[in-house]
This record gives structure tokens, C-alpha cells and sequence, in this order.
């Protein structure tokens, strides 16, 4: 008998934050109030996640906009342009950023004093980067595969929370 293909396996804890934010998100009063409340369980159940915020991309612009966040400090990158910052290469791509060492690269913005490491999650909406979440960390290379898969099904229950025209 050969060994069976290895399948990476969701851990426990990812499940049940999944279980539970699918819950918030669907007890909130609106799309708002549910992505404020992805960010603060987000950040109150995984302590590696000092600071999460989602950015939302507004097209027309070709700019991120800041939404809900929370963590110790507010940042001053409110608007952040596609194809600038980790923020922005992760937007302009497409792609999950993982960065060990902030100060080793020379892309990033820089938002808190604390900040060693970083995670940018792009959120997708009918093929499209419709926006993402941002999350620092106070230690070196705190973000790995793991978080980035639990973050990209996280990231698909953010989409349909994404403000619209008019809405
Ligand atoms: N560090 C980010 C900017 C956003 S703050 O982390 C909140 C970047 O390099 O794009």
C-alpha cells in the first residue's frame, strides 16, 4: 500500500474561528458592523495578529481604502496606492504576501514602530480584487502557510461585505 497524498490539514482552532465568524457575520445589522466584527475576533482570538485591518479598493481610484481595523494603533496609511507597499503589490497581484522581516524589505510602509512581520490576504469578488486584509505582527516571521490559507477562506467570507455604489 503507497502512503495516501498528503492533504494539509485545517487545524482546529481555524475551523472553529471559521464557524464562528460565519455566525457573526451572519447575526450582524449590516456589511459593516459584520467586517468590524471579522477584525476584532480575528485580532482578540489569535495573538500573533496585533494589528488586523481590511483595506477595500476603490477601482476608480486605483487606491485601498481603509475600513474596519483594530489593534493597538490607528495607522496613517488610510489610502494606500495599487503597486505601492506590501498592501499594494498584494492588491496589483493578486497574490497573499508574506513578509518575515519588514525591515528587509524595501516595499514596505511603514505603519507601527512594533511591526517585524506581515501578512496581506487579497479578497476576491467575481474574479476581481475587490480588496484585503492586512494583519502586522510584533515578532519576526509570525505569519506562515497556514495562516495565509485560513486568511484566503476568511477573506471569502469578507467578499460579499465589500461597500458598494450606493450602498
Ligand atoms: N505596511 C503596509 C501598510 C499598511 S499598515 O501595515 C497598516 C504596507 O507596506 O503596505
Amino acid at each position: 500500500m503507497g502512503h495516501p497524498i498528503a492533504i494539509e490539514e485545517r487545524p482546529v482552532e481555524h475551523g472553529d474561528a471559521l464557524n464562528l465568524l460565519r455566525a457573526l457575520i451572519a447575526e450582524a445589522p449590516g456589511p459593516k458592523a459584520a467586517a468590524q466584527r471579522v477584525v476584532d475576533e480575528l485580532h482578540n482570538r489569535f495573538g500573533h495578529y496585533d494589528w488586523v485591518g481590511i483595506y477595500w479598493l476603490d477601482a476608480d481610484a486605483g487606491e485601498l481604502v481603509l475600513g474596519p481595523w483594530t489593534g493597538p494603533e490607528a495607522t496613517e496609511h488610510t489610502r494606500i496606492p495599487l503597486g505601492v507597499g506590501i498592501c499594494g503589490a498584494a492588491a496589483a497581484s493578486g497574490r497573499t504576501e508574506i513578509v518575515d522581516d519588514v525591515t528587509a524589505d524595501p516595499r514596505y510602509l511603514a505603519c507601527f514602530a512594533s511591526t517585524r512581520s506581515e501578512i496581506v490576504v487579497p479578497i476576491f469578488a467575481e474574479g476581481h480584487v475587490v480588496g484585503e486584509i492586512d494583519i502586522d505582527g510584533s515578532d519576526a516571521a509570525a505569519y506562515g502557510e497556514t495562516d495565509a490559507r485560513f486568511l484566503e477562506e476568511v477573506a471569502a467570507l469578507l467578499a460579499p461585505l465589500r461597500p458598494r455604489p450606493g450602498g
